[in-house]
């Protein structure tokens, strides 16, 4: 049932660009993102502001390797692609703002977000909402920062 779902709205993304993208070839009409220069650097979500999470904290990082464990490693590897993108860099190329959007809210960063839109061309897959809280997202990315700054894997 929950397949079946995904395998509709999938079909009905791919619908919804193509429209988009035959509206923008017309001579003389730009394709409209309505997103603000916020959401445009930190994704479209529940963080709509700048946020202080503070320096990395050992117990969250554990905390966040668990969690990535049971609900991410199934589609994410940190240095080669999987089902999803590679995250062993994620936290040098995006924001932590960007990050804990895409984790709170990733079928509306694959359907608004250009950056989103372009991942799921790539990837094929729409990455499903994982039932994360605020503070469980936070730790999956401090789980993520100190693999990026350190090159270690708590769960080795
Ligand atoms: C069923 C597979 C699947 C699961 C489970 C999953 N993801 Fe994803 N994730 C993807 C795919 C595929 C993409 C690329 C965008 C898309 O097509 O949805 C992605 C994209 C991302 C991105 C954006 C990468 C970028 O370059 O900006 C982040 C961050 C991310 N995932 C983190 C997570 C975290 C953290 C979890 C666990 C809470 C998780 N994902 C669970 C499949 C998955």
């Amino acid at each position: 049932m929950r397949r079946t779902i995904w395998i509709l709205s999938a079909a009905f993304l791919w619908y919804g660009c193509g429209g988009r993208e035959d509206a923008g070839e017309a001579p003389g009409h730009e394709v409209k993102v309505e997103l603000t220069a916020f959401e445009l650097e930190h994704g479209i979500g529940p963080v709509t502001e700048a946020i202080d999470i503070g320096e990395i904290q050992m117990e969250r990082v554990a905390r966040g390797a668990d969690f990535f464990d049971s609900r991410c490693a199934s589609c994410h590897r940190m240095e080669r692609r999987f089902v999803g993108p590679p995250l062993g860099d994620i936290m040098e190329k995006r924001s932590k703002e960007f990050v804990i959007n895409f984790i709170l809210n990733p079928e509306e960063m694959v359907s608004r977000h250009p950056v989103g839109r372009e991942l799921l061309q790539d990837y094929l897959t729409i990455m499903p909402y994982q039932n994360v809280t605020g503070e469980q997202a936070i730790e999956i990315v401090d789980f993520l920062r100190y693999y990026a700054e350190t090159g270690e894997d708590v769960r080795d």
